[in-house]
């Protein structure tokens, strides 16, 4: 088949791989009809991954057809129309069955194309572990682009929304306005939040922010910030950008006794963090990773009830045999663009 493989920094290459097979009896495999370019590979991109290896099959956001099921799955046939969830796990261990793959107690939580260990997605097709658990069946009221946002975007905003545990009325602020962070600013609407701030460098991605319902922040957001809400600082921050200078503003703008959720991805394992800046003013601070399974069920009920639209992040549909330059694109966050999909068939 076809797929994007990581061929080292800024290289990402269109070539011809193995077909995917079945790694076990409890494995899928999935012909994918649109797969998308997630911030995290970005990191890969600029040389940041998560492995050393070169030549694997990058992505980990698909959505596609059932197209061989191993004789240990129970849940899912051939032809099934199903988003693959970005995070995988045993999918029947206690952890995984409540969803929280990351704590597969089986030490089999992971993710698509960080290394050979489990080839990615931007591809023809996708072998899938444990298929029961980390599969899952698409409304027919839902959109392959909804579904794309599902398989990691939403939910990991959504995560970042619950880990910040707005309630109504709060001001909240989100720092980093890409696929994820929309999303989050999606998220922390529909949880009720009274307002809003979108915080981000690129006046496109401050737009798309402003077309949500939220309101935009430029330059200065320590300043601004603090003028809008008369000095107060925000409720909740949900930081969607994973950079020092981004976390340390998400815990410079929060209120007295304010939350401060982080959901970008860090390489940084010596943050400077301010502890006592934190403890001055009684601050919440989590960082996490999404295990997509637990957040599903409710953002498939509620964008099939249209309180959700995941498919509002989409702003490119580019060719499988363009992901070259649909890279370059998404990683310059040039002419106002937000999630890239590619598309396998062309
Ligand atoms: N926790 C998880 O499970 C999980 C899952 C998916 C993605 N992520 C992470 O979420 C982050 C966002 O993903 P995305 O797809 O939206 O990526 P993206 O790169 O499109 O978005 C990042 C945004 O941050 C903005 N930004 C960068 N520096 C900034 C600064 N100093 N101040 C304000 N804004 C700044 C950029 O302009 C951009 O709009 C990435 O770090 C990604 O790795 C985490
Ligand atoms: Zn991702
Ligand atoms: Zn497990």
């Amino acid at each position: 088949m076809r797929a994007l493989t990581y061929q080292g920094p800024r290289q990402v290459a269109y070539e011809q791989v193995p077909d995917p097979v079945p790694d076990h009896v409890d494995g899928a495999v999935v012909r994918i009809t649109a797969c998308g370019i997630c911030g995290s590979d970005l990191h890969i991109y600029e040389g940041h991954g998560f492995s050393p290896d070169l030549g694997y099959c990058i992505g980990h956001e698909a959505v596609g057809e059932v197209v061989e099921v191993g004789s240990g799955v129970r849940n899912f046939s051939v032809g099934d129309r199903v988003l693959v969830s970005a995070s995988t796990g045993c999918g029947s261990c206690g952890p995984c069955r409540r969803g929280w793959v990351l704590g597969c107690e089986r030490g089999l939580s992971g993710c698509y194309g960080l290394s050979h260990a489990l080839e990615g997605s931007q591809a023809e097709a996708v072998g899938v572990p444990f298929a029961d658990g980390n599969l899952a069946r698409i409304p027919a009221s839902i959109s392959d682009d909804a579904a794309l946002v599902l398989t990691d975007n939403a939910p990991t905003a959504w995560f970042g929304a619950r880990q910040a545990r707005i309630r109504i009325g709060d001001v909240v602020a989100v720092v980093g306005c890409g696929p994820v962070g929309l999303m989050a600013i999606a998220a922390a609407q529909i949880m009720g939040a009274s307002k809003v701030f979108a915080i981000d460098l690129v006046e496109e991605r401050r737009q798309l922010a402003a077309t949500l319902g939220a309101e935009p922040i430029g330059d200065d957001p320590v300043r601004q910030v603090r003028e809008l809400t008369s000095g107060r600082g925000v409720d909740a921050v949900i930081e969607a950008v994973g950079a020092d200078a981004t976390i340390t503003l998400a815990l410079s703008i929060a209120a007295v006794a304010g939350r401060v959720s982080v959901i970008g991805v860090s390489h940084n394992q010596a943050f400077p963090f301010k502890l006592m800046t934190a403890q001055t003013k009684c601050l919440e601070f989590t960082a996490g990773l999404c295990s997509v399974q637990q957040e599903l069920p409710t953002l498939l009920r509620l964008t099939e009830a249209g309180r959700l639209h995941p498919e509002q992040v989409v702003t490119h549909h580019l060719p499988l045999s363009e992901g070259a330059a649909a890279y370059e694109l998404f990683h310059s966050r040039a002419d106002g663009v937000g999630k890239v999909v590619l598309d396998p068939t062309r």
